[in-house]
């Protein structure tokens, strides 16, 4: 018997489509690293807005993020991503950082400071002993892993999506962020060529995730 393959899963879409939960389960399944890049650029846009760098001023925005220094905390399966030591707080999930997260985002130089960091996420899951990582995001089978094991997209109508999360109680811009999202020049929210399209309308969370493991369960056997 050959070795099994690392497992490089990448799980795009818009907001609220399904990525973290059928991540965090196929984390749970395949012995996977989960990792939430979304969670990433929250907390990098948590911390610029508290030091006062607006993302229109691109000098002071650079200089900022040339001291920043990020490192990883494992929880659970989950990647923890710290800035200068300090995990994010929950206010990251909350209507402020709703409301500039993407515009942050849209900066290359954004983009580019967390490149390398998430691309070493493989190191990390290889160090922890993982079978291979699960990373979701909006540019992760386009940009930062396109020759990923498997790339998914999820697809789900916007009024579906936007009842999703007012069901888990949350006030959030989805359509907004999709917008600025899907627009931008750098890394825009798109199904790249070759990644596995699946439209949740009118699956359930179960579904998918079946659809999503017995692809996975193909590439190990
Ligand atoms: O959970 P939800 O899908 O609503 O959002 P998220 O995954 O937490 O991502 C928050 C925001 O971060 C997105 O609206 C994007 O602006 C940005 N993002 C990105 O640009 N690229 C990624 N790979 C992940 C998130
Ligand atoms: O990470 P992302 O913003 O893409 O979505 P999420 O945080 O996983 O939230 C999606 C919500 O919709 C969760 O409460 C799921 O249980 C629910 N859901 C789903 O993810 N997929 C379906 N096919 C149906 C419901």
């Amino acid at each position: 018997m050959g070795q099994s393959p690392f497992l490089i899963i990448a799980i795009d879409g818009g907001a609220a489509s399904g990525k973290s939960s059928s991540s965090r389960i196929l984390a749970d399944r395949f012995n996977l690293l989960h990792v939430d890049t979304g969670s990433f650029y929250r907390h990098i846009t948590a911390e610029l807005l508290r030091r006062g760098v607006l993302h229109t001023d691109l000098p002071a925005l650079q200089h900022a993020l040339g001291a920043l220094r990020f490192s990883t905390r494992l929880e659970g399966r989950s990647a923890r991503m710290l800035i200068d030591g300090q995990p994010a707080g929950d206010e990251i999930r909350g209507e402020h950082i709703n409301a500039h997260v993407s515009h942050y985002a849209a900066i290359p130089e954004v983009r580019h400071a967390l490149l390398g960091y998430q691309r070493g996420q493989v190191d990390v899951a290889r160090a922890q002993g993982f079978r291979g990582l699960v990373m979701e995001g909006r540019d992760i089978g386009s940009v930062i892993f396109p020759d990923a094991t498997l790339r998914f997209f999820l697809h789900a109508d916007p009024a579906e999506r936007a009842k999703r999360r007012a069901a888990e109680g949350r006030q959030d811009s989805i359509a907004t962020r999709d917008q600025l999202d899907s627009s931008r020049k750098t890394a825009p929210l798109h199904c790249p060529p070759g990644a596995i399209d699946i439209d949740s309308t009118h699956l359930t969370l179960d579904q998918v995730v079946e659809k999503m493991s017995a692809l996975i369960q193909g590439k190990l056997s």
